[in-house]
């Protein structure tokens, strides 16, 4: 139990899973939340579901809150943040999920010391099984790292990284999903390819991705050797190795990650230039 007031600003796809995940580990209740928006109707809507206190005025939910957290677009991070800059004080701790803002950038817009922590989370958080890196600013305190983990941990798991670093977790594990999505995709069409019927093949496609994944985690041995123990000398996996090397799979994948940091470093430059 956090027991803090929250305000979540931006209550869209990733701040309704906060939302969810911060009520299901019971980290504060229900009317310590308030949730902004730009739509009252879909504000309502959320505050029907979980009982929080919502508004269309980030000012109000900010001043009701020990923890901001913004999860809004990095293309309004600048203007919301002047919006609130009256009601924040140095009591306070701002987290924004917001791609490529840096923590120098906001410390600098909102002045006055205010802590504040940077986070990447991914699309899974909106299923519990979320990965998040965070990177605190200069102003955070030991319990208030405790608290951004703590949220963080209500939608999945925690890693902490020095700041420098989040360009390439949002190329490995913020941008990861969609490149698991294709692999899923094509294995559903091999299945098909070979005349299974599409639901069944989306169904093994689909567990079998979920369950390899299971298996590195809690068993904790290196994939290359989980790998090696399923292949049977001259069998059928070695030989979709030998194809997979091939055409570069693993060269595919390194070479997505570098390109997606790549792409995320010039975009922050580009968000933090003002
Ligand atoms: N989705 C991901 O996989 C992911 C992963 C990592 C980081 N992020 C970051 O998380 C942030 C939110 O992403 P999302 O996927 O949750 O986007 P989203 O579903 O579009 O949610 C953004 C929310 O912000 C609201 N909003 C817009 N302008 C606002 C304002 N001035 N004041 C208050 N609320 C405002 C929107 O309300 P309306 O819809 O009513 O306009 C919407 O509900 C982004 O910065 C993104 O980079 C997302």
């Amino acid at each position: 139990m956090l027991n803090k007031t929250i305000a979540i600003i931006g209550a869209g796809n990733m701040g309704t899973a906060l939302i969810r995940g911060i009520l299901n580990a019971k980290l504060t209740s229900a009317k310590r939340i308030y949730a902004s928006g730009t739509r009252i109707e879909k504000l309502e809507r959320l505050s029907a579901e979980f009982g929080i206190n919502v508004t269309t005025n980030n000012k109000d939910a900010a001043k009701h809150a020990d923890i901001i957290i913004l999860c809004i677009k990095a293309s309004v991070i600048r203007s919301v943040l002047v919006e609130m800059h009256k009601v924040l004080h140095k009591g306070q701790l701002v987290i924004s999920i917001a791609a490529g803002v840096t923590t120098g950038s906001m410390e600098k817009i909102i002045g006055k010391n205010v802590p504040v922590i940077r986070c990447m989370p991914n699309i899974a958080s909106t299923v519990g099984l979320g990965s998040t890196a965070i990177a605190f600013g200069k102003h955070v305190h030991a319990a208030q790292h405790d608290s951004a983990i703590k949220i963080f941990e209500a939608v999945g798991d925690v890693v902490v990284v020095g700041e420098q670093h989040l360009d390439a977790v949002t190329g490995l594990s913020g941008s990861g999903p969609a490149y698991i999505y294709m692999v899923i995709e094509a294995l559903i069409d091999g299945g098909v390819k070979m005349g299974l019927p599409r639901d069944i093949s989306t169904k093994l496609a689909i567990q079998t991705v979920l369950g390899s994944a299971k298996l590195v985690k809690e068993s904790n041995v290196h994939p290359a050797i989980l790998r090696d123990q399923v292949t049977t000398p001259g069998g059928t996996t070695i030989n979709a190795i030998h194809e997979l090397e091939s055409h570069g799979l693993r060269s595919m994948l390194i070479d997505a990650v570098a390109t997606a940091t790549i792409r995320s470093r010039e975009l922050s430059e580009l968000i933090n230039k003002h």
